[in-house]
């Protein structure tokens, strides 16, 4: 297994404050991010604003702004959102920063020297929207973009255009040999039959229609295709081609680095097509996954800032907290497919694993520890009660799901198994009735095998849960008093390693949300976003 891991989101536009469909991605990323650190990896995790381009320029416009100022309100929302959601990422790279154009004018100029970049004319099918050209086949009869669906128009300039046609067998070899490089596998036949098969003509890779964006150095009216401008964020902010260079050279160009991107189903094309021919003509190593998760839908709908039907991030974790809200985007919808945000599911989702199954089997221990041993955790004894081995075997078992599940991205299948295991850990307490033994004075040794167990899964449940949930795994430990030292990942494998210490007085970890009330205060805020 490689040592480090570098792990992307896409940039985000930053037309309009961030909605949570952008956060579902951010969360993702810094879930995996959490868990890498956890697992001891060395990890650089990285985010950032995709700020150029004709939206942006056209946006600012509308509201008498300049666009770097405009930008630079909106990136303000960013950061606050991530900082609001507890997101980890270690580098944030603007791509109006010049440690960035500077990159992106000189990838230019070299793919240029190359001749995988050449200038001509360019006439085709524009989608204002995307900002991008489409040819005659994908636009189909009714001349509408594929991937926004809107109209598109005919649309001449004078273009640089880089030689994609050159590279398609490359990234037919690439998808053969790399059966992990894209995943879900449907996204590779998705490229190669709308994109690949059809003709990948070249691709126009500079403007000269609109300013905003970064100059081509060798002929300053064209401004560098937004995608292109965009894609090369991912190594920019490791400092390639810059005097230092160091990140670069440790978590790309490294073997013992894994490089992750992560990025929403609409822009598969330009990281799963594009992106890897730009690094090849670089002679640059590959990146080793590109992992495509599903669109937030609303109403059947891609939630989008576009389309004005966005779900406002701010009021949601101000109301429900961070951990419920990451929580119920990473388990919620199922990692790699399209979800729904309803407000029923969302609160039904809290109710169910947060309050009724890990805070409620925290509160029913902690409760019984102070009641039976004056608050005392009994020492750890395997094979008391019946009931204990088939509960240390599924524990084992827990934790490797949960480790080959992660390592495979299948992240909410990984968190299914802790809500398991907390599950089981509330069946035990049925199953073992502590309130009998504690009646019985001769049953005194069953009682603390129980209450050790249970101290001891919630201790396994709580580190597995805490990459998603940052604040509440630290509560839970704190709650138990679990010294510092055995909160390191590796001592979740000696099961029974709690023991002996005085509990915290309890404070539930996450409220009951009356459903009714809640679900009508969410129905609420998304009226007054739409
Ligand atoms: N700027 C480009 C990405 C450049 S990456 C080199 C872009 N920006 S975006 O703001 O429109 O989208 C950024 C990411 O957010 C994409 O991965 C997109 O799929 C994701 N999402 C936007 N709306 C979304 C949902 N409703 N649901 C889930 N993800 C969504 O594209």
């Amino acid at each position: 297994m490689k040592k480090r891991f570098y792990i992307t989101t896409p940039i985000y536009y930053p037309s309009a404050k961030p909605h949570l469909g952008n956060a579902y991605c951010t969360v993702l990323c810094d879930v995996f991010a959490r868990y890498k650190r956890m697992r001891g990896f060395e990890t650089y995790f990285l985010t950032g604003t995709d700020e150029h381009g004709m939206k942006i320029e056209k946006n600012a416009k509308a509201v008498n702004k300049l666009p770097q100022e405009f930008v630079d309100e909106m990136v303000e929302q960013f950061k606050k959102l991530w900082t609001l959601l507890d997101i980890s990422n270690d580098d944030y790279i603007r791509t109006t920063e010049e440690r960035h154009t500077k990159v992106v004018q000189q990838i230019f100029s070299k793919l240029l020297e190359k001749g995988d970049i050449y200038l001509g004319e360019y006439e085709g099918w524009y989608c204002k929207e995307c900002e991008a050209f489409w040819t005659e086949t994908q636009v189909g009869k009714e001349h509408l973009c594929p991937d926004c669906h809107r109209s598109v128009e005919k649309a001449k300039e004078e273009a640089y255009f880089y030689k994609a046609s050159k590279y398609v067998d490359f990234i037919l070899d690439l998808y053969k040999n790399n059966p992990k490089f894209l995943t879900p596998e449907s996204r590779k036949n998705e490229m190669i039959n709308t994109f690949i098969k059809p003709g990948l003509g070249d691709l126009c890779v500079s403007r000269t229609s609109f300013t905003w964006g970064v100059p081509v150095k060798e002929r300053d009216k064209h401004v560098v295709y937004v995608w292109l401008d965009a894609l090369t964020n991912y190594i920019s902010a490791l400092g390639y081609l810059s005097d230092d260079d160091s990140l670069f050279k440790k978590y790309w160009l490294d073997e013992e680095s894994e490089i992750i991107h992560c990025l929403g189903a609409d822009i598969t094309r330009f990281h799963a097509i594009y992106w890897p021919m730009f690094l090849n003509s670089l002679n640059i190593r590959m990146p080793d996954r590109e992992f495509v998760h599903g669109l937030l839908l609303m109403k059947d709908e891609k939630m989008s800032k576009s389309k004005g039907n966005v779900v406002d991030p701010f009021p949601l974790v101000e109301k429900y907290g961070v951990d419920t809200v990451r929580y119920y985007l990473v388990r919620e919808i199922n990692f790699g497919s399209d979800g729904s945000f309803t407000p029923q599911q969302f609160v039904e989702r809290v109710n169910a694993d947060l309050v009724n199954s890990f805070g409620n089997l925290l509160n029913r221990t902690l409760g019984m520890i102070n009641k039976y041993f004056d608050g005392v955790v009994p020492i750890f004894k395997s094979g008391v009660t019946e009931f204990d081995k088939p509960l240390e075997e599924f524990v084992t078992h827990t934790i490797k799901s949960y480790e080959t599940l992660f390592d495979d991205l299948k992240i909410t299948d990984a968190f299914a198994c802790v809500n398991e295991l907390v599950n089981k850990g509330n069946k035990y307490i049925d199953d073992t009735a502590p309130w009998a033994l504690a009646k019985d004075e001769n049953k005194k040794e069953q009682l603390a095998s129980v209450m050790s167990h249970l101290v001891n899964v919630i201790y396994v449940s709580a580190i597995l849960y805490q990459p998603v949930l940052v604040q509440a795994s630290k509560l839970a430990l704190d709650q138990l008093n679990v010294p510092f030292d055995l909160r390191d990942y590796n001592n979740i494998y000696n099961f029974g390693c709690v023991g002996g210490g005085k509990i915290e007085k309890g404070q539930p970890l996450f409220p009951r949300l009356d459903v009714d009330l809640e679900v009508s205060y969410i129905q609420d805020l998304m009226n007054k976003n739409n």
